[in-house]
C-alpha cells in the first residue's frame, strides 16, 4: 500500500517525488541554527526566527551582532532631529498628530528656529540632520523646504548631510529637494499587507497604499538613499505580515530601515484596539528580532534605533544598538514644542534640550560598547555599492 506511488511513477519521477517528500519534512525541522546558516531567508524561516525563544533567540540576536560589527563596526551616527512642524493633512488610525486629533497644539517652527537647530548640529560636529514634520503638499511648503534645504547647506559649508521625512509628495518635489541637498529619504511603508495597511488608515484616496509605493519607487530612482519601515504590534498583525515586511525590504533593495513598535495613542481610534495587543515588553522584544533578521538579511544598511523603543524600555536604544542598528536620531527640536509631537503616548525625552539629548545618547552608546562618529554622513554603505553597481551596469 505504502508504495502504490512506485506503480504508478517511473523510476526517476519516484526518485524526484522522494526527494521532495524529505526536502519538504527537512525544512519544516530545520534548527534555528540551520536557518541562520542559510544564505537566504524563506518566510517560513523568518516567521521561526521571530519566534525564537530562549537560546534560540540568544543565537539570532548573537548572530546579527556579529554581522553588524563585520560590516559596520561598533559604531553610531548621529542624526540631529528637528521635529518642525506637526501640522498633518492626514488621519491616519494610529498616529497622535493626525488631523483629527483636536486635543493637541498644533505648532510650526520659523524658519530661524529650524536654521538655529541646524547650525546646533553643526557646531556640535553631528554630520547629519533629519528633517521631520507632519505631512503637507502645497507649493508654499515645496519652496519653503527647497529654501531650507540651500541654508542649511549654506551655513555648514555643504558638511552637513540631510535626510528629510515629509511623507508623501510628488516626483517633482522629491526631485526639486534632492537637487537642493536633501539626500536621504525616510517613509516608511508601515505595513506592507495591503489588507493591513487599509486597516490602519482610512478607506479613501489620502491614504492610498499605491501612492506611498510609488513615492518610494521616485525616491530611489531619482537618488535618495531610500529608508523604510514598519510598526511592530500593530492590532491585526501577525508574524506572517512581519515576514512579508522584512521580505518586501529586502526586495526593494531598501538603504536604510527605521522600524519601532507601535505604541498606542489615547487621542487615535486605534486605541480601541488596546486590548487585543501584545503586552508592551512583547512588542519590544518582536522589535528587536525584526532588527535582527534585518540586520542578517541586509548587512550593510542603515538602521535606525527608533526612539518608541526607549518609550517601553528606558534602555530600549541601547539594546537595539547592540544587536544590530547603527543610526540615533538625537532630538534638536526646541524644547518648548516637543511635547506637541507626540505620535504615541509616553514619548520619551520630551522635556530634555538638545544638550541634554547629546550627552544622554553618548552615555547610551557607550553602554552599548558602541561609539559615536562625530563629523561623517554615515551613509548607508549599501547605497554606496548599490549605485557603484548601477553605474558599472549601464
Ligand atoms: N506608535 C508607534 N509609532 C508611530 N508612528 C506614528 N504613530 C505611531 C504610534 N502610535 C510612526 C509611524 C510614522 C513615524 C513618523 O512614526 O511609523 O511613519
Ligand atoms: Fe500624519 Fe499619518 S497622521 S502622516
Amino acid at each position: 500500500m505504502g508504495y502504490v506511488w512506485k506503480r504508478v511513477l517511473t523510476p526517476a519521477a519516484s526518485r524526484l517525488f522522494l526527494y521532495l517528500c524529505i526536502m519538504i519534512i527537512k525544512e519544516e525541522k530545520l534548527t534555528i541554527k540551520e536557518i541562520l546558516d542559510r544564505e537566504d531567508f524563506t518566510r517560513e524561516n523568518i516567521i521561526s526566527l521571530l519566534n525564537s525563544e530562549g537560546a534560540d533567540r540568544t543565537l539570532l540576536l548573537k548572530k546579527s551582532a556579529d554581522i553588524k560589527e563585520k560590516f559596520i563596526g561598533n559604531k553610531v551616527w548621529f542624526r540631529g532631529l528637528i521635529e518642525f512642524s506637526n501640522i498633518c493633512s492626514k488621519d491616519c488610525l494610529y498616529c497622535g498628530i493626525r488631523k483629527g486629533n483636536k486635543n493637541l497644539v498644533r505648532y510650526n517652527l520659523s524658519d530661524d528656529e529650524i536654521i538655529a537647530a541646524a547650525r546646533f548640529a553643526y557646531v556640535n560636529n553631528y554630520g547629519s540632520l533629519a528633517l521631520q514634520s507632519g505631512e503637507l503638499e502645497s507649493p508654499n511648503v515645496t519652496s519653503r523646504i527647497e529654501n531650507l534645504l540651500y541654508k542649511i547647506k549654506d551655513l555648514s559649508k555643504g558638511t552637513l548631510g540631510v535626510t528629510l521625512s515629509v511623507g508623501e509628495q510628488e516626483h517633482k518635489v522629491y526631485k526639486k529637494w534632492y537637487e537642493a541637498g536633501a539626500h536621504r529619504y525616510l517613509l516608511r511603508i508601515e505595513a506592507t499587507n495591503q489588507a493591513l495597511y487599509n486597516k490602519i488608515h482610512p478607506n479613501d484616496s489620502k491614504h492610498d497604499f499605491n501612492r506611498r509605493l510609488g513615492c518610494l519607487k521616485s525616491l530611489q530612482d531619482i537618488g535618495y538613499q531610500t529608508g523604510t519601515g514598519v510598526m511592530i504590534g500593530l492590532p491585526f498583525q501577525s508574524l506572517d505580515d512581519l515576514a512579508g515586511d522584512l521580505l518586501f525590504m529586502k526586495n526593494f533593495n531598501i538603504d536604510m530601515c527605521g522600524m519601532g513598535p507601535y505604541i498606542e495613542h489615547v487621542d487615535t481610534p486605534l486605541s480601541a484596539y488596546s486590548d487585543e495587543l501584545l503586552p508592551l515588553k512583547d512588542r519590544f522584544d518582536l522589535t528587536l528580532k525584526m532588527i535582527a533578521v534585518i540586520r542578517i538579511m541586509m548587512k550593510d544598511i542603515n538602521i535606525v534605533a527608533a526612539t518608541a523603543m526607549q518609550a517601553i524600555d528606558p534602555m530600549g536604544r541601547e539594546k537595539a544598538v547592540k544587536i544590530g542598528a547603527n543610526i540615533l536620531m538625537p532630538n534638536i527640536t526646541p524644547g518648548k514644542y516637543r511635547d506637541s509631537y507626540k505620535l504615541y503616548d509616553n514619548k520619551p525625552c520630551t522635556e530634555d534640550s538638545a544638550e541634554d539629548c547629546q550627552s544622554c545618547l553618548e552615555a547610551r552608546v557607550s553602554l552599548a560598547d558602541a561609539e559615536v562618529v562625530y563629523g561623517e554622513w554615515g551613509d548607508s554603505k549599501h547605497y554606496e555599492l548599490r549605485r557603484s553597481k548601477e553605474v558599472s551596469s549601464k
